[in-house]
């Protein structure tokens, strides 16, 4: 039997960081995972070069039931703190967008920054350990590995969400909080492409590789970014951001031109051009492929001079506003992340303790707090992780 004084289950973004800050303190920590290698997560992360935070995080790139939750950590670790370290190490990084921080190199060298931080704390990562069993009969708890028995005062539940089940992301987290009396938000997948059926999914299937700029809401939320047409459905960061808003059913409203005044241009080339079809002045506004496909679903024909402004004006709404109802999301198969977890209201904002279970914490994406694209699903990792790692 082993004794800790921390015990944190997944060597993941919010389990090292948590191991570093408590070891750090002084506490005895020990980080297990099932899995062969550490934090693989991160490996694959930002194609391979880790969005590993963004400049602009702030509560608002958070979705939650209690949209104040993550304040407070993301207050007192925020992306400047972690920024710093990143520096401290000499990783060198650039921003992309939307103010979206990369590895110059490669994902790696965050995950040789936590270990080396691992280390130097003098905390330990045990990896290919299978959890059988956690209780707390007394004051600590007692966990039954494929390694041995543990015994720690806390216990940091670090695991993730099932989101790519083939990286080794499990359901683990919930079925232990479940275990301990504590609510869980039923779980869905997020940051994940759409899938359609019927007319679209074909149409879908024509222009799979077409990508472009567009402007995707659903009700009162809208992002502006890239949007690319799969075999599948729809996908690309402003398609993924609305995923994790989507409600089935209904339709998201996609605007294929947010740049341009569609009526406008189209009026201005019936004057220049009156003898041009109208699905090939739609080329100026969009990819061509995209252009003759649309010019059919939404019945755009004939020459400009032909067209009234009447006309012009719809296919500038139908441009401006399509309507399209998904049928579903890819599933955790491919979702990025995980919506709902761990209900908040069962944990403290400042340390993520739960109130019910003293010295068992929930940390990074099992927790009920889920990132817009960009690097804000790290940063909660980062957050979370940090404030753990002062009190357990
Ligand atoms: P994480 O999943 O990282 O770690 C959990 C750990 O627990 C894993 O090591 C796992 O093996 C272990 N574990 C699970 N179940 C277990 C069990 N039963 N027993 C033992 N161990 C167990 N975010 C971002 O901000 N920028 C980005 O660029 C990207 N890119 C990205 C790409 C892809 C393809 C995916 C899938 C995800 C991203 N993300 C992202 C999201 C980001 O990876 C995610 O939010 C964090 O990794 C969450 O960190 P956690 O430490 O909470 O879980």
């Amino acid at each position: 039997m082993r004794d800790l004084d921390v015990l944190v289950l997944g060597g993941g973004a919010a389990g090292l960081m948590c191991a570093i800050e408590a070891a750090k303190r002084g506490r005895k920590v020990l980080v297990i995972d099932h899995a062969k290698k550490p934090a693989e997560k991160i490996r694959i992360s930002g194609g391979g070069r880790c969005n590993f935070t963004n400049i602009h995080c702030a509560p608002a790139n958070f979705l939650s039931r209690n949209p104040r939750f993550c304040v407070s950590a993301l207050k007192r670790y925020s992306q400047h703190d972690f920024l710093s370290l990143v520096e401290k190490h000499r990783i060198p990084w650039h921003e992309k967008t939307l103010g979206q921080l990369f590895c110059d190199d490669s994902a790696r060298d965050i995950i040789r920054m936590l270990l080396d931080e691992l280390e130097a704390a003098g905390s330990t990562l045990q990896l290919e350990t299978e959890i059988r069993a956690v209780s707390k009969p007394d004051d600590r708890f007692s966990v039954a590995t494929s390694k041995g028995p543990l015994r720690a005062h806390s216990l940091v539940v670090a695991t993730g969400g099932p989101s790519i089940p083939k990286m080794g992301a499990t359901g683990f987290g919930y079925e232990l909080a479940r275990q301990f009396g504590l609510e869980v938000i039923a779980p869905r997948a997020a940051l994940v492409p759409l899938t359609f059926s019927d007319a679209n999914k074909e149409l879908c299937g024509r222009l799979s590789g077409v990508s472009v700029d567009a402007k995707v809401s659903f009700g009162k939320t809208a992002f502006r970014e890239g949007l690319l047409f799969t075999h599948r459905g729809l996908s690309g960061p402003s398609i993924l951001q609305i995923s994790s808003y989507w409600q089935e059913g209904q339709p998201i409203s996609v605007n294929l031109v947010p740049e341009a005044d569609v009526f406008e241009v189209l009026r201005q080339a019936r004057q220049e051009t009156p003898k041009q079809e109208l699905k090939t002045a739609l080329g100026l506004l969009l990819p061509n492929r995209l252009a003759e496909e649309l010019s059919g679903t939404f019945s755009l024909k004939g020459r400009l001079a032909d067209q009234s402004d009447k006309v012009l004006r719809r296919a500038a709404e139908q441009l401006d506003r399509w309507q399209l109802t998904p049928v579903g999301t890819e599933g955790y198969r491919t979702a990025e992340v995980t919506l709902g977890g761990v209900d908040t209201r069962e944990l403290s904002s400042k340390t993520m303790e739960s109130s019910k279970v003293p010295g068992l914490y929930f940390i990074g994406e099992v927790v009920d707090v889920t990132g817009h694209l960009g690097g804000f699903n790290f940063q909660w990792a980062w957050s979370s992780g940090h404030a753990a790692g002062q009190f357990a």
